[in-house]
């Protein structure tokens, strides 16, 4: 049976909206904006609505151009090779559209990638007469070197590309992958890195990564409001680059994007049609959320997070008697970790988290068989938190 109450947020939990009565473990998924950010985002509403037309004909730009230089130095590169697009999986698809597949060519991919961005791969090589090549990741995760091993045992002479996450998405680790980027490249193999859990989450440098395109959330570990995400595309890449959806400026952009000064590819991204862009907007907000809400700037916050992600692992293994099954080097804020063999399946254990201990964390089932829980940390948890899941779980895989 549940304790009476559930241990109290902490004070900084008072920025966020998060129910109170619920114990939200989850930043993970979806993210969770603070209220300064989405009064900012209301603020860039208002201005749409004061006038439309001024907004998007003149107003925009330099409005996105904002949001870029912002975020440029948060993931180390230069706010030129920026854009912005709703999620990761369109960050990921609009890549993998502008890659000429023949039949025959492979992409490299692992077993712990996102499955949205798996299935848009998929059906990218399906209409090109293209295969999708799965390196299987082992779980437990052993370390970095097999991790790394697996993934180049899997390159042939017909990978043509790779889609590698920087942090795994149901397993929540943080992959070697910088140096794969590295040396399938030395090959010449291009990366679409998929940095979901990148900006806030760990640190990046993406210039010096240098994948050929890096696509990541903002609306999760930095705080902006959904709908929110970027997309680094290398130099040589550039030329010819096009969204998924083309816009009024499409056939002349050149002379678009000197009207209003800018490169012809931001030009084509900010605009593909009305749209709500405030949460795009509000990035620059977020950037200026998470670099003073704790102490020492976003670096205190990556920190932070990752330490308490460490001792809740610890906390929540301890009460569970299993192993740690990914090493710390591989952990940013979020861990996975394995239910014993006595636990219920992944629904029966997540539906008792959520409706007996007012708990909202995933479980699910993993490519090893046995279920797994993921905790995030974020700065709005607290230990005590992470130990009322362990103590939750114990007795619900008892
Ligand atoms: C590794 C990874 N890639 C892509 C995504 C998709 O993100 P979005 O739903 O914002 O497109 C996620 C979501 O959790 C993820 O974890």
């Amino acid at each position: 049976m549940p304790p009476a109450s559930i241990p109290p947020p902490p004070p900084l939990a008072g920025l966020f909206r998060i129910d109170p009565t619920v114990v939200y473990l989850n930043h993970g998924s979806f993210g969770a904006c603070p209220g300064p950010v989405l009064q900012a985002q209301a603020r860039h509403r208002d201005r749409v609505e004061a006038d439309a037309v001024r907004f998007y004909v003149d107003d925009l730009w330099s409005m996105m151009d904002r949001s870029r230089s912002a975020l440029a130095p948060i993931i180390g590169c230069h706010a030129r090779d920026l854009v912005f697009v709703d999620n990761a999986t369109t960050g990921v698809t609009t890549a993998l559209h502008n890659i000429e597949l023949r039949p025959g060519d492979e992409i490299l991919t692992t077993t712990h990638e996102y499955t949205a961005c798996l299935n848009n791969t998929r059906e990218h090589a399906r209409r090109a007469g293209a295969s999708v090549v799965p390196a299987e990741l082992p779980w437990p995760m052993p370390d970095t070197d097999t991790a790394y091993e697996r993934v180049m045992s899997r390159v042939t002479d017909r990978t043509r590309v790779a889609l590698i996450s920087l942090v795994t998405s149901s397993t929540g680790i943080r992959l070697p992958a910088e140096r794969i980027v590295r040396d399938l490249d030395a090959r010449g193999i291009d990366t679409i890195l998929d940095a979901a859990h990148g900006p806030g989450c760990v640190p990046m440098r993406t210039d010096d990564w240098n994948a050929a395109w890096t696509t990541g959330n903002c609306h999760k570990w930095l705080f902006a409001p959904k709908g929110a995400a970027f997309l680094h595309v290398r130099r040589d890449k550039q030329p010819g680059f096009r969204p998924l959806i083309l816009s009024n400026d499409a056939e002349r952009l050149a002379a678009a994007a000197a009207r209003t000064g800018r490169p012809a590819w931001h030009h084509e991204f900010d605009y593909c049609g009305t749209d709500d862009v405030s949460a795009k907007l509000s990035i620059a907000d977020a950037c200026g959320f998470i670099g003073s809400v704790l102490p020492g700037g976003i670096e205190a916050v990556t920190e932070h997070n990752r330490a308490m992600c460490l001792r809740a692992r610890n906390t929540v293994c301890e009460a569970l008697g299993v192993a740690h099954p990914v090493p710390d080097g591989m952990l940013g804020p979020m861990a996975a970790i394995e239910l014993p063999p006595t636990s219920p399946d992944a629904a029966s254990v997540k539906d008792a988290l959520y409706h007996d201990w007012r708990i909202q964390v995933p479980v699910w089932d993993t490519p090893g068989g046995r279920p797994v829980v993921r905790l995030s940390a974020q700065i709005y948890n607290t230990d005590e938190q992470f130990e009322y899941l362990g103590e939750a779980l114990r007795a619900i895989v008892r």
